[in-house]
């Protein structure tokens, strides 16, 4: 077994069993070209990036890069492409905001954050609405749904005042007399409505008044609702809202929030309050 020729070329000489010869061709050519573009590529990489463990630090790469000043990079740019939009507001007012489009939607969407932080906690997540809190979602507005008028209630905050019914005013059955008449949407052929002077607040026709903020009693859309509807309307009939002559009324403060908010923050707001849905 001198002869290390093999028929698919030279072999190192060894043979196992008999038969089994090892042959010492070298790798194909582009796979030698493969093997060393690789390890090139390896130290080229590890010079321009921070790569090899030191003592006390690392070598930092000849190009400067680090992961925090990428990040700082793209920061710049996002930052630009708001300033675009964040530089027009301040000049700018809620309506003039609703009307241009573009603007809008971005306000929308930097605004999503800015209602979660502040109003989500008793409005609900995205405006939905909370038990004792109104939904901000629908087109059943206390104080109005224009632009404006959801403008002054985030800044000056909001809060309803009807005075109590229970006692000296009304008899236990002419309250439950009203009360199921809201319940049951004929409010206004209840005499009592007129006679008691509820129309005073809550109008001729029942719809409320924005100005008062004095809820509509004809829609069945409740501001206290309760799993016992018409228990919940007995309360706030006896009881009244925000009466302080009265331990058991009813609590409904929108608080103000000038002072708290930027302008721009509030503006901002109430483009996306008003843009959720139920905005006039
Ligand atoms: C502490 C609870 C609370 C927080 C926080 C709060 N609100 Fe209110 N909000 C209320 C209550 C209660 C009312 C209803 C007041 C009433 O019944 O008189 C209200 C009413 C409103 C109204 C008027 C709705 C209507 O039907 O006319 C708007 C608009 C509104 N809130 C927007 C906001 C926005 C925007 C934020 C965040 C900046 C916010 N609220 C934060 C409790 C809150
Ligand atoms: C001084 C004005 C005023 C008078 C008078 C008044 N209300 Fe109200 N009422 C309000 C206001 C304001 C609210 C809404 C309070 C809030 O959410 O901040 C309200 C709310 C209600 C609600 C709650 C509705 C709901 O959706 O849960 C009922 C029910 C109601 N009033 C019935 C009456 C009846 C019945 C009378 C007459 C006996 C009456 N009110 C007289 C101002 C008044």
């Amino acid at each position: 077994m001198s002869d290390n020729s093999n028929p698919h070329g030279q072999t190192t000489g060894h043979v196992w069993d008999d038969s089994l010869a090892e042959l010492t061709n070298p790798p194909p050519k582009w796979w030698m070209l493969g093997l060393h573009a690789s390890w090139i590529l390896v130290v080229l990489y590890t010079l321009y990036y921070p790569s090899w463990p030191l003592i006390h630090s690392h070598f930092k790469g000849f190009a400067g890069w680090t992961s925090i000043g990428e990040f700082k990079e793209d920061m710049k740019e996002v930052e630009s492409v708001r300033a675009k939009y964040e530089d027009k507001l301040p000049g700018m007012s809620a309506a003039a905001i609703l009307a241009d489009n573009e603007l809008k939607n971005y306000v929308v969407r930097s605004a999503k954050v800015l209602f979660g932080d502040n109003c989500a906690a008793c409005h609900g997540s995205g405006g939905a609405g909370n038990l004792g809190f109104p939904a901000l979602v629908d087109d059943d507005w206390l104080y109005g749904g224009t632009i404006e008028t959801i403008e002054q209630s985030v800044t000056m905050g909001r809060k309803g005042m009807m005075p109590k019914m229970g006692g000296a005013q009304l008899t236990d059955a002419e309250i439950d007399k009203l009360a199921n008449a809201i319940v049951g949407g004929t409010i206004t052929m209840e005499p009592l409505f007129a006679s008691k002077g509820c129309i005073g607040c809550h109008g001729p026709d029942g719809k409320g008044m924005a100005a008062l903020g004095s809820a509509n009693l004809t829609d069945k859309i409740w501001r206290f609702k309760a799993k016992d509807q018409l228990a919940s309307v007995k309360t706030t009939i006896t009881h009244g809202v925000n009466d302080p002559s009265d331990p058991k009324t009813r609590n409904a403060e929108m608080p103000s929030w000038k002072g708290r908010l930027t302008d721009t923050q509030i503006k901002k707001l109430a483009v996306y309050v008003h843009a959720l849905g139920g905005g006039k």
